[in-house]
């Protein structure tokens, strides 16, 4: 019987959705598996929207980026999935070191501009989204502090255990707050872990998944997230009109939502189109349609209004590549020399 579009839902969090009518391809079974590190709504809409147009079956499971990786290897040699779907590019580049991906240059890679794909074709670039504060008034109000427009701001006493932030350990969102800080700092792994150490005393709690703080800061749980700045327009949008987007003045920190082959999969063929079709202008405004406002890496998408101006605020030099390299063993020391894991 074939499978609809309406995604079939089969449990929560870690099993997949299957959507999509396709005739199998000759080399695979016509369906491709996807680990996917954008919100949940968009990995439905994306693979939905992929089968629609391609006719090949898609399923994914959301995964934040630490997991995703994790699931990856822990599938070597019998992969679980065919293709990695969003998430910060250092994970993915975190992959390649370790061979868990395949670099696979799409012929559609070619609109992509050169500083949003990695030059050795392990991850090609779908989407930009920049680091930001996501603050509540209210409470920011009620503790007598200013709408926060520093990494220095969020030091305060007066924000104890006020701050939102997931694990870098299993958030790509946070990991990209953690090499910020390094990049900060001239390269200097010391003293970002110092910043993160005065900064723990502030933080009510280190979640998993790094859009979590949004609706923590929304419910007044903590007065300020530290998030992906589209993740907090989304939180606007979805009924917390107060929350303020703010962005640090010493500079911020900014993803680039990769998409890639994983090495072993056992539809190369699906996986291969799901690639080039996410490289695509139909795939890449597929987001804003489920409030997602990252900013398209294909220069002819239409870039939603609700898409921050990357140019009005100020960024840091984030070397995706050189964070890969640098993650497992900075992530085993904050997990160390800051915070642990969350467990669940
Ligand atoms: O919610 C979407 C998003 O912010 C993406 O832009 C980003 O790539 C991803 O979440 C990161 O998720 P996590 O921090 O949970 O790994």
């Amino acid at each position: 019987m074939a499978l609809t579009a309406a995604a079939v839902v089969l449990s929560a969090a870690g099993c997949a959705r299957e959507g999509g009518g396709s005739t199998p391809d000759a080399e695979d079974g016509g369906v491709v598996h996807v680990v996917c590190g954008a919100t949940e709504e968009w990995c439905a809409a994306t693979t939905a929207q992929f089968s629609k147009t391609t006719g090949v079956k898609a399923d994914f499971v959301r995964l934040s980026s630490g997991e995703a990786l994790a699931r990856i290897k822990a599938g070597r040699g019998n992969a679980e999935f065919d293709v990695w779907y969003g998430g910060p590019a250092d994970g993915f580049a975190a992959g390649g070191a370790e061979n868990l991906l395949t670099a696979y240059v799409s012929p559609n890679a070619g609109a992509i501009p050169a500083r949003y794909k990695d030059p050795t074709g392990i991850w090609t670039g779908v989407y930009v989204g920049a680091l930001g504060f996501c603050s509540n008034p209210k409470l920011l109000a009620e503790a007598g502090v200013a709408v926060p427009d520093s990494w220095a701001d969020l030091l305060d006493p007066k924000l104890a255990k006020d701050i939102g932030i997931a694990h870098p350990s299993t958030s790509g969102t946070s990991y990209t707050a953690l090499w910020t800080q390094v990049v900060l700092a001239g390269g200097n792994e010391d003293k970002a872990l110092e910043y993160m150490r005065k900064l723990h005393p502030n933080v009510l709690q280190y979640t998993k998944s790094g859009a979590a703080p949004a609706q923590m800061t929304a419910r007044g749980e903590v007065a300020v997230g530290i998030i992906f700045s589209h993740d907090c327009v989304a939180a606007k949008e979805a009924g917390f009109p107060d929350l303020t987007v703010t962005f640090p003045a010493e500079g911020t920190g900014y993803e680039t939502g990769g998409v890639a082959l994983v090495s072993g999969a056992k539809n190369p063929v699906s996986a291969k189109k799901f690639v080039d079709w996410a490289l695509t202008v139909e795939a890449q405004e597929v987001g804003p349609t489920v409030k997602s406002y990252q900013f398209p890496t294909h220069p002819d998408a239409k870039v939603s209004d609700k898409v921050v101006d990357l140019s009005t605020i100020t960024m840091v030099e984030y070397d995706a590549v050189e964070a890969g390299e640098a993650k497992t063993a900075l992530n085993r020391r904050f997990d160390g020399e800051v915070a642990q894991a969350p467990k669940s």
